[in-house]
Parts: structure tokens; C-alpha cells; sequence
């Protein structure tokens, strides 16, 4: 054995970064937060979550949870006595008959099992541009190739466009609606068309129901059109402002769900025990009603369609708490955000979730006071455009 001294490789923690993790761009969002830290009690139109605050009972039933000692691991696909019921409800609202459930630890989680679960490397994945960002880059993770379907200018879900961007490849298709960042929720008739497209191609049409609750129409579910091939996602996040107790839940064909318990158990390993447990408040109680929010929600939402309707085209925002306008003038997305922001009020701005640079983002989750001041902000923006 050489008695010299050991070598050292010089170690740099930039050098081991895998391709995958570089090849999510996160830029675009980080340039806004860090405008934003600059920024003096803005007004802040970005927020993607509720502004109210957990319902009272769902709160103490949690603190119940804790001191309760449920602070330990639970069954990977969540309590029995949260799974059972969640499975009654989706069989009541879809009509599928004894359904695959497991808990998440949030929808973002179910999203990611679900790709994992499900694409090959080279699989195909077709959402609707804008998007919300993770339907971009969680295929990529898996090495699979997300395929973005343009839905300007109206937003709307059509099919034909989803069935041209159909190759052999595609494997699934992601659907919201509502739907962040665009707000529109779809018809019966639009989620029929793509239906047939799903069936027609054998493809697994991923549902994000996220922002069900916070529809100010009927709100349609693609997942009664397709018994054997949707995997449902819902979530507690917004529904009851409780973004981050991480909480929610995917339902479908029972082989699906079962490869995603498997993942599960080597990833998140269960959701977090007191948030199941304060669930269940849900199940057995009329303790939680969200009506009033939604009906504010709703209130916002018409007064953002009213407030910048005539200068700003919005379509027909259905649901969740968004609306996604052109910026005027022929200047981009980022630039209108560049100019919200010296004049103190905070979007996003459409490149963020979308291949284009001519829109941004308004959220109405914001008291009604900033709410005002955003439009007449905006409103001022469109008079400098001309
Ligand atoms: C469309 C959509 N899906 C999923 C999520 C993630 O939600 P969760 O908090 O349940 O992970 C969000 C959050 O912004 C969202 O907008």
C-alpha cells in the first residue's frame, strides 16, 4: 500500500447539478418576487391563494390533532376514516364505482406521482397554454416532453387544437378548470369534445379540480366522462385557505392509484397527520360553510370584469380567482408588470406561464380596497399605452 497522501478531488456543489434540475427555469418568477422586495406595502394582485383564513373548526380540530398525539406517520394512502368517505363522495359525484383514493400531500404532489406513475421517457404530455407551471416542468423530471396546446386568444378548451397536437407519443393530457392562470371554466360541451379525443387515442386525462369550489358557475367535472381513464386531483389548499398544511387528494382507476401509493411510500410517505385529521371536520359537520367567501369571490371577480372589461380584453372568467389580460399598447406582459410596479401594485406577468410575453395575471384574492386601487392603476397603464 503507497503511503502517500490522500488526493482531493476540489469539491463544487454547482458541478453535481443534474441536468433535470437545470433545465427548470424558474427565472421568471424569481425576478418578480425580487421586484416585489423592494416594493413598500404593495398592492399585491400576484397571490395564488386565498386572503382569508382556515375556517375556525377546521383549526381547532387540528390543534385537537396534535395534542391528540397525531403526530405520527399514517397509512401511506391517508386514514381510513378520511379515505372511506372521500371515496362515497367521488362515487357520488362522478358515478365511478369503487374508485382508486389516496391522499396527497397537496395536489402538487399528485401531479408529480402521477407523472412518475405514468410517462415513459419520450412520453407526451399536452396541456392547454397559459399554464400552471408545474404541467411544463414535472413531465421534463420524468423525461417525458410536455406539449403545450396555444389557447389564445380566448382561453377556451378546444378540442381540435388538442386533437392536432395528438402524435403517437402522448400518453396523457392534463385539463383544469377552473383554471389558473386563465380563470375560464369549461362546459360540459368543450370537456365532451376533448373526452372523445381522450377515448378515441386511449390517453389519461389528468383533471386538476383545484379551484372547484371557487366556480361562479355550475361547475363541470371532465371525470363523470371518463369512468376508466381520469385521474382525478382535488384540493383542501385553496378551498379552505389552508395552502400550507398541504392537503389533498387523487382518485381513479385502482392500477393507477396504486403505482402512486407505491411512489408515495419512497416520497412524501403520507400527508401531514393533522391535516388529515383536521379533515375530517369536513366529513361529519356543517360547522364549514365557505358560501359567503365564494360569494365575495364571486363580487371581485365581476367588479375586475366591470373595472377593465372595456380597455383590457378578460373573455369570461368562470372561476378560481384570476383573470389574464393583453397588455396594451403592443408592450409585453413583463413590461406592463415592470410599469404596475412603479406605480406600486404587483401581477405576474403572463411569461410566466406561457410561451408568450403579451399577457399578465391578475389575482382578486386581495381586499376589495386593493382591488380598486389595482384597476385604477391598471386603468391609468392603458391611457399611457395609447
Ligand atoms: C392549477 C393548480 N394546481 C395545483 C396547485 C397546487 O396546489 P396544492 O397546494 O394542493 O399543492 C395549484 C396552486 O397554485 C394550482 O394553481
Amino acid at each position: 500500500m503507497s503511503s502517500s497522501p490522500e488526493s482531493h478531488l476540489i469539491f463544487d456543489p454547482n458541478t453535481i447539478i443534474a441536468d433535470r434540475a437545470r433545465a427548470i427555469d424558474a427565472s421568471g418568477i424569481r425576478k418578480v418576487f425580487d421586484m416585489a422586495a423592494s416594493m413598500k406595502d404593495p398592492i399585491n394582485l400576484s397571490i395564488g391563494q386565498p386572503d382569508f383564513d382556515v375556517p375556525e373548526a377546521i383549526k381547532q380540530r387540528a390543534i385537537q390533532a396534535i395534542e391528540h398525539g397525531r403526530n405520527r406517520y399514517t397509512p401511506t394512502q391517508g386514514i381510513a376514516d378520511l379515505v372511506e368517505p372521500i371515496r362515497h363522495q367521488v362515487e357520488n359525484d362522478t358515478g365511478w364505482k369503487q374508485p382508486g383514493i389516496m391522499v396527497l400531500s397537496g395536489t402538487s404532489g399528485g401531479i408529480m406521482l402521477a407523472m412518475f406513475a405514468c410517462l415513459n421517457p419520450g412520453d407526451e404530455v399536452i396541456f392547454l397554454d397559459p399554464y400552471f407551471v408545474m404541467y411544463k416542468h414535472l413531465p421534463k423530471l420524468v423525461g417525458a416532453v410536455p406539449v403545450s396546446v396555444d389557447s389564445y386568444p380566448d382561453f377556451r378548451l378546444d378540442a381540435k387544437k388538442i386533437q392536432a397536437a395528438v402524435t403517437p407519443r402522448t400518453r396523457m393530457l392534463v385539463i383544469c378548470s377552473p383554471n389558473n392562470p386563465t380563470g375560464m371554466a369549461y362546459t360540459s360541451a368543450e370537456l365532451e369534445a376533448v373526452a372523445a379525443v381522450a377515448r378515441r387515442h386511449g390517453l389519461l386525462v389528468l383533471s386538476d379540480e383545484i379551484y372547484d369550489a371557487f366556480c361562479y358557475q355550475p361547475h363541470v367535472s371532465i371525470a363523470p366522462m371518463l369512468p376508466d381513464q381520469c385521474l382525478l386531483l382535488k384540493g383542501y389548499s385553496k378551498t379552505y385557505a389552508m395552502t400550507g398544511w398541504r392537503l389533498g387528494y387523487a382518485a381513479g382507476p385502482r392500477p393507477i392509484i396504486d403505482q402512486m401509493i407505491k411512489l408515495q411510500q419512497y416520497t412524501f410517505v403520507c400527508a401531514p397527520s393533522p391535516a388529515q385529521y383536521a379533515a375530517l371536520e369536513l366529513l361529519h359537520s356543517n360547522s364549514v360553510d365557505m358560501t359567503p367567501h365564494i360569494d365575495e369571490y364571486r363580487r371581485r371577480r365581476d367588479r375586475m370584469v366591470e373595472g377593465l372589461g372595456d380597455l383590457y380584453p378578460v373573455g369570461n372568467p368562470g372561476g378560481a380567482f384570476y383573470v389574464f389580460a393583453k397588455a396594451p399598447g403592443g408592450w409585453s406582459g413583463n413590461e406592463l408588470v415592470r410599469r404596475a410596479i412603479s406605480k406600486n401594485v404587483l401581477l405576474i406577468p403572463g411569461s410566466v406561464f406561457s410561451d408568450r410575453d403579451t399577457h399578465f395575471r391578475i389575482s382578486y384574492a386581495a381586499s376589495p380596497a386593493h382591488i380598486e386601487k389595482g384597476i385604477a392603476v391598471l386603468r391609468e397603464l392603458a391611457q399611457e399605452a395609447q
